[in-house]
């Protein structure tokens, strides 16, 4: 076992686990953070993203020895992005999401890429969302939604609208 530390939403955490220990694991059993979803546990379907640093990466291919002094934001963290209610009702207005599982992982991804990409076309869109698997909806909704999202950047920040 080691004493890990790192920050999870601003609050600083210190854990004893196994060096090996998967972040998804230590977010959802360890802290409770429910909301980082564990699906295929392989780093292929985004239900588990989370920020790292601010770089998006998949917490079932994080270990606990990687953490060291990291800032962690899961999707509950994003609360604190003043974009993201922006986003979310964006989402919404579409209606993206169906059973919601793969919700915080494609917001948290969406949320990434507007944040240094405001002004991504669709085909960035689609290109940055294609790490997110959704066994519900087919994706119609959720591209509606997040180029719905991206347009409402685009007109808080100002940015030119992308070309066609
Ligand atoms: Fe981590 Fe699928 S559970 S990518
Ligand atoms: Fe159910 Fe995406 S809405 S998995």
């Amino acid at each position: 076992m080691s004493e890990i530390t790192f920050a999870l939403n601003g609050e600083a955490i210190s854990i004893s686990t196994a060096p090996d220990t998967p972040l998804v694991d230590i977010l959802r059993e360890h802290l409770f953070a429910t909301e980082t979803k564990l699906a295929c546990g392989i780093g292929r379907c985004g239900a588990c993203a989370v920020l790292v640093d601010g770089r998006l990466m998949n917490a079932c291919l994080v270990r606990a020895f990687q953490l060291a002094d990291k800032k962690i934001v899961t999707a509950r963290g994003l609360d604190a992005v003043p974009e993201a209610a922006m986003v979310r009702e964006a989402l919404a207005a579409e209606s993206a999401f169906q059973c919601g599982y793969c919700a915080p992982g494609f917001t948290l991804a969406l949320i990434a890429l507007l944040r240094d990409h405001p002004d991504a076309d669709g085909r960035q869109i689609r290109t940055a969302l294609e790490g997110n698997i959704c066994r519900c909806t087919g994706y119609g909704s959720i591209i509606r939604g997040a180029l719905r999202a991206a347009e409402a950047w685009r007109q808080r920040h100002g940015v030119p609208l992308p070309k066609p």
